[in-house]
């Protein structure tokens, strides 16, 4: 299985443990006494209660609300029970599932427990993409996880908002690379006041400003250009949380251009996505059907 991002860096504080959702996991985050971000199966291996509403100790252990058990969180073994004597010990195989977790880029990784040669996630590309990136947050939007990434390679304007600027989803600039482990695709962007349907169409070199986006593993790298150089450059993470549900959570960065405000929609207008995917019809396309399209909840 490959790395998948579970949360933001800041998201995970030594405060307290942080419960998140991915895809069918549910997983506890939490710092340990060195400060090192550790996910486990947010289960007791006691009576199953949720752990991520309890506590970590001065020593670095989450401990359970419900009955005291502790755990640490690099490989999931129970280290204490409130209630043993003196002379027990809490017996080898009480554990929980412990998942291989690092930060990159400002983002919780997270891997299989099962993979102990899972490489790490991102390249020296992504470091430096994500260098300086001050600005992030998160939010839940009703729409799935691999549909929310197909629209931003198919349809950006259908989830990215530039202020005083559009998207132009049918005006791609060149050809989209599609490789194993990568898509690239360019839009062109330009000024509202200048969108005129009524207008003949302008050519590629009438468009100042660019929209590429980048999509490598979980992350889609996003940047703003214009003729200056990069306006803003963004991360994006569409989390799954469940069917239909997903969480997407992002970092972002102005470059020495004064940034409109690009910000993500919170919502989709269904109707407008799937026409917009139809018309755009380019990389990997939403197998939008017609009744399909109507269930996809606005
Ligand atoms: S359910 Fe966790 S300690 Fe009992």
């Amino acid at each position: 299985m490959a790395w998948t991002i579970a949360a933001l860096s800041n998201e995970v504080t030594a405060a307290a443990p942080y419960g998140v959702t991915v895809g069918t996991r549910e997983i506890a985050l939490f710092r340990d006494a060195d400060g090192v971000c550790r996910a486990v199966e947010d289960r007791c291996a006691h009576r199953r209660a949720p752990l991520s509403p309890g506590k970590v100790t001065p020593d670095g252990l989450l401990e359970c609300p419900y009955h005291g058990w502790r755990y640490e969180g690099e490989g999931g073994a129970c280290k204490a029970i409130p209630n043993l004597s003196q002379a027990e010990r809490v017996p080898g195989h009480y554990r929980i599932e412990a998942y291989p977790c690092v930060e990159r880029a400002g983002f919780i990784w997270i891997g299989d427990a099962a993979d102990d040669d899972l490489p790490l996630p991102g390249d020296a590309a992504l470091d430096e993409f994500a260098d300086g990136m001050g600005r992030e947050g998160g939010g839940l939007i009703a729409y799935p996880a691999n549909r929310f990434r197909e629209a931003l390679l198919n349809a950006p304007s259908a989830v990215l908002v530039v202020a005083q600027h559009q998207i132009i989803d049918n005006h791609r600039l060149g050809e989209p690379d599609v490789g194993s482990a990568h898509v690239d695709v360019a839009y062109a962007v330009d000024l509202r006041r200048r969108i005129n349907p009524d207008k003949p169409a302008l050519a590629s070199a009438d468009f100042p400003y660019a929209l590429e986006i980048r999509s490598v593993g979980p992350l889609d790298r996003v940047v703003l250009r214009g003729p200056d150089g990069i306006v803003a450059a963004i991360l994006l993470a569409a989390v799954p949380v469940a069917d239909g549900l997903c969480r997407l959570v992002w970092r972002a960065r102005q470059g020495r251009v004064e940034i409109p405000d690009l910000i993500l929609r919170d919502s989709l207008d269904a109707g407008a996505l799937f026409a917009a995917s139809k018309a755009a019809a380019l990389v990997r396309l939403p197998s939008f059907e017609k009744g399909e399209a109507e269930r996809i909840p606005a």
